[in-house]
């Protein structure tokens, strides 16, 4: 089996070379595996003809655009910080629907940031991680993210004049970590939990302003720690728009509250909730009401169905 997935790169690195000749061709890495598998794919058939960016969207986990960066540097591989912060920030400000806010952000994405990123760069390509996955969940009607961009209405190639590649669209999941072993990206890349596209927005109820993402990401960061070691599937934090009332330093105070979802799936199509120990959850709870203004937590006992993964 190994054979094979060595053939793949090099089949893969050869179509490459074959499709882009010497124009430019783009891409932009989120950090999750199935885009850090093209990055470096990508960089090993096109070496500097392929740029690679990493947009910056407000909506990361604490240190995760630099973090992402300097993996990428370690192994030799230039990754272009992008800084639209303000942008999606922006975009989102006043939404609390969450297909809006969803919307928003694949619309400030793709029609505005990356549009332009695209634009500026002269690119004819542009490197997409879509996996075979995706295309089977975008034509069951479980997923709405596979060609986004024919969903909000761009043609690429009339708009930007660039066509797509998909170079991973005959993988699944174990296939692409298999690939990405061959390519030499570190463990700490290729057995990531999964993380999702709209990011911390995902995670908060309600409108997504600065303040309640600095909440939810102190909130990932402390849940991220605490339990990294269980093995599960995924597990992270969300921010609720409900109030309740506390008690701080002798003070009555209303205050936030943050739901920890921690999951066990293979394929987030169903989930069950992890029995996680007591020990832990009180940490877990000690911790979080900590944070500024945040005085409940509470830990989420459902199962998918009839739960989704996120909240938003
Ligand atoms: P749900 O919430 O639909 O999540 O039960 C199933 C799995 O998909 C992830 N997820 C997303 N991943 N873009 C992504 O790349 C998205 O918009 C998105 N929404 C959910 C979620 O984290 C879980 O693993």
């Amino acid at each position: 089996m190994a054979e094979d997935y060595a053939q793949f790169v090099q089949t893969q690195i050869a179509a490459l070379k074959a499709e882009v000749g010497d124009a430019i061709a783009i891409n932009a890495l989120s950090g999750g595996v199935d885009s850090s598998v093209v990055t470096a794919l990508g960089h090993r058939a096109l070496g500097k003809q392929l740029k690679t960016v990493f947009v910056d969207n407000a909506l990361m986990r604490e240190g995760e655009p630099q973090y992402v960066v300097k993996v990428f540097r370690d192994i030799g591989i230039p990754v272009e910080l992008i800084d639209a912060r303000e942008e999606f920030l922006g975009a989102l400000r006043g939404l609390t629907d969450p297909e809006e806010k969803r919307h928003a952000i694949t619309d400030t994405f793709y029609a505005k940031v990356f549009g332009r990123l695209v634009k500026e760069s002269g690119a004819k390509f542009l490197l997409h991680g879509t996996i075979l996955t995706d295309i089977d969940e975008t034509v069951a009607g479980i997923k709405r993210q596979h060609n986004i961009l024919a969903q909000i209405g761009i043609d690429p190639e009339k708009q930007y004049g660039y066509r797509v590649i998909e170079p991973l669209d005959t993988l699944r999941k174990d296939g692409v970590r298999k690939v990405a072993a061959l390519l030499g990206l570190p463990a700490e890349i290729t057995e990531r939990i999964p993380f999702p596209g709209p990011a911390l927005a995902a995670r908060i109820v309600g409108e997504v302003t600065p303040e309640r993402l600095a909440t939810v990401r102190a909130a990932t960061t402390i849940v991220e720690e605490e339990l990294g070691n269980t093995g599960a599937f995924q597990y992270f934090a969300v921010l609720l728009t409900d109030y309740a009332t506390g008690i701080r330093n002798n003070q009555r105070e209303f205050g936030q509250i943050i739901v920890v979802r921690c999951i066990e799936s293979t394929d987030a199509r169903t989930a069950t909730v992890t029995r996680i120990g007591w020990d832990t959850l009180d940490r877990i709870a000690e911790r979080i009401t900590q944070i500024p203004n945040v005085n409940r937590c509470l830990y989420d006992l459902t199962p998918k169905p009839p739960a989704t993964v996120e909240y938003v």
